[in-house]
């Protein structure tokens, strides 16, 4: 069977939580892209002189990715999100990143691929595009406490400027920009809980596989 749920949003909105949850509700695999674009301003940054990311060097980091790369335990720091951001905008970038996603959406037993534009330019027929949001603030609290427990020092004011800086520059630039597809549910999560949240989705995956069937 062949069923994609592509789930896109801004920066800490849940899109993680639920596309886990979801994938492990109804068995699919789970990918979440936003790693590729660390891994890729992992690189980047490695390779940059004075901290200043140069596209090339993006562009060859992202045609030489490797799985292993993903498995790096450092991609979850606020700097490479800040450089996965910067990379994302590259169109070579992108463009060096799709095989693989389409592949790994298009595999037997179905798939869940989350990100920024699944919906809209990975993965235009999937079965069901879901755009999960929050607040701000919300937002920015979450990703806080996640990022205190994984030992970082921050505060919650620089987290949310973060988050602000990245969703400015992921919905401004001019390749795949962050924006829901036409026809995506959207689901707020800024007054849920992760098991409302969750339960949301797997409700709309349910209903769409339904239709599927009738
Ligand atoms: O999802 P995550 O916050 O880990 O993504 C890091 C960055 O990677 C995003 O801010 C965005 O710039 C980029 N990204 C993207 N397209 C995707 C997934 C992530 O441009 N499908």
């Amino acid at each position: 069977m062949r069923f994609t749920v592509a789930i896109d949003g801004p920066a800490a909105a849940g899109k993680g939580t639920i596309s886990r949850a979801v994938a492990a509700r109804f068995g699919f695999a789970h990918l979440d892209t936003g790693l590729l674009y660390r891994a890729v301003g992992r690189r980047a940054l490695d390779g940059a002189a004075g901290g200043e990311i140069d596209a090339a060097t993006a562009i060859a980091a992202a045609r030489a990715l490797d799985p292993a790369d993903l498995k790096r335990d450092d991609l979850r720091t606020p700097a490479v999100a800040q450089a996965a951001s910067v990379v994302a905008a590259i169109p070579e970038v992108r463009q060096a990143l799709l095989d693989f996603q389409r592949d790994f959406a298009a595999r037997d037993g179905g798939a869940v691929l989350d990100g920024r534009d699944i919906g809209t330019v990975i993965c235009p027929d999937a079965e069901l595009k879901l755009f999960v949001t929050a607040s701000d603030a919300v937002r920015a609290e979450r990703r806080y406490l996640e990022l205190v427990a994984g030992g970082h020092d921050t505060t919650r004011a620089a987290v949310l400027e973060d988050l602000k800086a990245r969703d400015a520059r992921d919905a401004a630039r001019d390749a795949a920009p962050l924006r829901p597809a036409q026809e995506a549910v959207l689901l707020d999560t800024t007054e849920l809980s992760i098991e409302a949240a969750v339960e949301e989705a797997v409700n709309a995956v349910e209903e769409r596989i339904e239709q599927g069937r009738g």
